[in-house]
């Protein structure tokens, strides 16, 4: 842990109002095949160089004291990308599912999957029960990772299951509000994002996390995310903590 992440997770234990630390950050990696292009690589080594960044990311976040992280690693439009790059993708969340568990163990990770898991196929589902079923018990850092996640799709999915409970009359309409809706959502439980950071200067939300990120402080890097590492996750935290949250109320 470096110095700078130690006094960032010092502080975070002072509580407070505005935690120096987010509870939970989502990221947006994009990056990778502009970062394989510029060296000349094939667009696969891009995401094999952007899952070592996972890596390290979720290892800041953990030293750093958050407590969820959700990265966004596959979209539902990524699946109309070219179909070898569709495999190289599928094939390297598999190798990551399969290989990568007991790093997570290690580290204190709880494992989630947000996003339409069947999408991948039975023996892909399997390997997503096994990893979140062995990481169940830790605590130390939540880390979701969508796959074949797109924001709308999961609150259309979430308006589906509560009308079919209004319809079989185990939910009385006037009752719905916004709860109703977060808690059919797949982070059903969870706490929304304080903070989304996207990678490689795009400034936009693709999708992600819609609904969660209601009050969202969104900060963009233009780092490619193959080169991401822990100070560029200090410095999206510090930029965090010099924002005014006022969640739509005035304040002075
Ligand atoms: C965006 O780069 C990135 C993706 C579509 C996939 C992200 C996947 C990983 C980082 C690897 C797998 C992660 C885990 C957690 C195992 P891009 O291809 O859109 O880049 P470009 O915009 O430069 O073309």
């Amino acid at each position: 842990m470096s110095a700078a992440t130690r006094t960032i997770a010092a502080e975070a234990r002072t509580g407070g109002d505005s935690p120096a630390v987010p509870r939970h950050i989502g990221i947006i990696m994009d990056g990778n095949g502009r970062w394989a292009a510029a060296r000349g690589l094939p667009r696969a080594l891009g995401h094999k160089a952007g899952a070592e960044a996972s890596r390290r990311a979720i290892e800041a976040a953990g030293d750093m004291g958050v407590s969820w992280l959700t990265l966004f690693a596959f979209s539902s439009e990524n699946w109309r990308r070219p179909a070898d790059e569709v495999r190289d993708l599928t094939g390297l969340m598999r190798h990551y599912l399969r290989h990568e568990v007991g790093q997570l163990l290690e580290k204190g990770v709880r494992l989630r999957i947000i996003g339409d898991r069947a999408a991948f196929g039975p023996e892909t589902v399997a390997e997503i029960t096994r990893a979140e079923a062995v990481t169940a018990a830790n605590t130390r850092l939540n880390l979701n990772v969508a796959l074949s996640y797109g924001g709308r799709a999961e609150i259309a999915a979430a308006a589906r299951a509560i009308a079919a409970r209004v319809a079989s009359g185990e939910l009385d309409p006037a009752s719905v509000n916004e709860s109703t809706l977060s808690a059919h959502l797949d982070t059903a439980g969870m706490p929304d994002p304080d903070l989304i950071i996207r990678t490689s200067g795009e400034q936009r939300l693709s999708n992600f996390l819609l609904w969660q990120s209601a009050y969202a402080e969104l900060v963009f890097q233009d780092v490619l995310w193959p080169d991401f590492d822990a100070v560029h996750l200090q410095a999206a935290v510090a930029e965090y903590r010099r924002r005014d949250r006022r969640y739509g109320a005035r304040t002075g």
